[in-house]
């Protein structure tokens, strides 16, 4: 089993990869491992994640009090945000939160990442919504990225950042990896005049590989409602998959709902 200390010093060289990779700028962003289930280990607030050395780490409960914490060093601000998704999501053993430059654009675009345009980014995270914005440190934020935490396994946040979790530190900072990689390349390609996006048969094809995979996590090739009713998953929706929009629209073919609105945004020239 890895010791305490060895996951220490794991978090702090995702720390490192992060600031490196202009993930964060001073000292933005945040990590936590969880150990049991009522002790996680996290990054302290107000230091840049780029320079921590494992004493840094703090160790809090599942209620996101203090176990554990040396010198001056706090957990941080965000302990709620990371709290609120071990408790959704009995799966997650790590949760990442950074400000990458690109996802971060599309968050204060307020434009959802929905379009196929590359099948690992399909296959790794299917389309990725925007959580309603919420004052950094409070309550806000785990209340808003509450309602997504079952259907997908990374979320922008609004005006803010991103956010990513999954079964070990590593997966989650891949899956923050990866959404920064698919935002680079659909903003890229917009400049290019606009992406070619995979056909909904070609993306049903991915989520059947990625089926067949058996990928942990949660994805919206297994929980679109509309591959529930054993159709294709629309991959347009914007986040409303799971009950929000999706659900008011009942039975309605979300392949057709979902043309209907790319032909009208078109004629509009978005
Ligand atoms: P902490 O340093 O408190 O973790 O906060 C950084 C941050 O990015 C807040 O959103």
């Amino acid at each position: 089993m890895t010791s305490e200390f060895e996951i220490k010093k794991q978090i702090c060289d995702i720390g490192k990869r992060i600031y490196n990779r202009g993930m964060v700028a001073a000292n933005d962003g945040n990590i936590s491992v969880k150990l049991s289930d009522n002790e996680f280990l996290c990054t302290p607030t107000g230091v840049s994640k780029g320079f921590m050395t494992p004493e840094y780490i703090c160790k809090v409960d599942r209620d996101g009090n203090v176990i554990q914490a040396n010198g001056n060093f706090k957990p941080s601000s965000e302990i709620k945000m990371h709290m609120r998704v071990y408790q959704q999501r009995p799966d997650v053993n790590s949760v990442v939160h950074a400000h990458p430059i690109y996802a971060t654009s599309f968050a204060i675009a307020g434009i959802p990442l929905t379009q196929p345009i590359m099948p690992e980014a399909v296959i790794a995270l299917g389309c990725v919504p925007i959580a309603e914005y919420g004052t950094p440190s409070t309550m806000e934020i785990p209340d808003a990225v509450e309602k997504y935490l079952q259907y997908y396994d990374a979320v922008l946040l609004a005006n803010h950042g991103a956010l990513a979790y999954s079964d070990s530190l590593l997966a989650a900072y891949h899956k923050m990896e990866s959404l920064e990689f698919y935002a680079e390349l659909l903003f890229k390609a917009k400049q290019l005049g606009g992406p070619k996006e995979l056909s909904p048969s070609q993306v049903e094809r991915l989520y059947e590989i990625r089926r067949q995979f058996g990928m942990t996590g949660k994805h919206p090739a297994d929980l679109c409602p509309n591959a529930k009713n054993g159709k294709s998953s629309c991959h347009s929706c914007g986040g409303n998959c799971g009950g929000h929009k999706a659900a008011t629209i009942g039975n309605a073919d979300a392949d057709l709902v979902a043309s209907i609105t790319k032909r009208v945004m078109e004629q509009l020239g978005k």
